[in-house]
């Protein structure tokens, strides 16, 4: 069934279990999604980048529509979340296409415009029902910095910037830089957890772990054990995905119908979406 993303935080809060987000390109990913939880027998996110969309025409209803679809007929809890959201264009239309919840990314902003943005989408999110997550991307948060990624290698988010941060902005969850790295295709992040233990001390909303993939199994469990709620999974299913298409067509070079090689990636990404739950909610 369709349920809102703040229930499956709710739900996971305080139970050292976390609650895994897969971002969703395609319907297969999406169908995907939805055998793995069952198979592990946990809930899930299904979460849709602004990109994603914007790979799909920037037409957010037909996407929307099919993963929600997708959701209602599955045996498994999944919600909808709509992820780095930039533009407030995008955003204003998550609520009608029936995303209980997204990301705001202001996070290549300077702090007071990453702030002022991030609590006009606040405001706009929970006057129309919208659990909102954030990203305090500029570490240190000097005027005159160079815009930083806050998943970029090296890069920390400060304690004490952060509990400010969520105290003027109102968010509902944040994500924190903690030593992952977007787009990893290897499991070789190692996470800084003595900084998510402060974290977790000094920010009162659950903590959001981008860039999942890159990190190792063992690294996952330690950080959802310190507090660590949602985490954010994307490129390990595309590697499984890819993985699973190559293969079939090197097997299989006068392949013709996509289902074909679909249905084997589908298989790959359900077994990832499996195995990372498992880790991640104790499944
Ligand atoms: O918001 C999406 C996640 O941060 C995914 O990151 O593709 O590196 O797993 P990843
Ligand atoms: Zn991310």
């Amino acid at each position: 069934p369709l349920v809102p993303t703040a229930e499956l935080i709710d739900r996971a809060r305080g139970t050292g279990r976390g609650v895994a987000a897969f971002n969703v390109i395609t319907l297969e990913h999406a169908e995907a999604v939805a055998r793995g939880a069952q198979a592990a027998g946990a809930a899930a996110v299904l979460q849709v980048s602004e990109n994603a969309v914007r790979f799909h025409g920037g037409e957010l209803a037909p996407l929307a529509a099919a993963i929600a679809e997708v959701a209602r007929g599955a045996q498994a809890e999944l919600s909808l979340h709509l992820d780095h959201v930039v533009s407030a264009g995008l955003l204003h239309r998550a609520a009608e296409a029936g995303f209980s919840s997204v990301m705001f990314d202001a996070s290549k902003l300077p702090y007071a415009e990453n702030v002022a943005a991030t609590a006009a989408a606040v405001r706009w999110g929970h006057a129309h029902g919208v659990w909102v997550e954030a990203e305090l991307g500029r570490v240190g948060g000097k005027a005159g910095d160079a815009p930083l990624d806050a998943h970029a290698p090296g890069v920390r988010t400060d304690p004490v910037e952060a509990a400010a941060y969520v105290a003027e902005t109102g968010v509902d969850a944040l994500a924190v830089a903690v030593g992952s790295t977007h787009a990893m295709v290897e499991r070789t992040a190692a996470l800084d957890h003595e900084l998510i233990a402060r974290l977790r001390e000094s920010v009162p909303v659950p903590l959001v772990l981008h860039g999942s993939s890159g990190v190792p199994d063992a690294e996952i469990a330690r950080a959802v054990a310190a507090g660590m709620v949602k985490i954010n999974v994307g490129t390990a299913l595309n590697t499984a995905f890819t993985g699973a298409v190559r293969e079939y067509l090197a097997a299989h070079p006068a392949a013709v119908d996509p289902r074909t090689y679909l249905a084997p990636a589908r298989e790959a990404v359900a077994g990832t979406v499996e195995r990372f739950l498992r880790v991640v909610a104790g499944a």
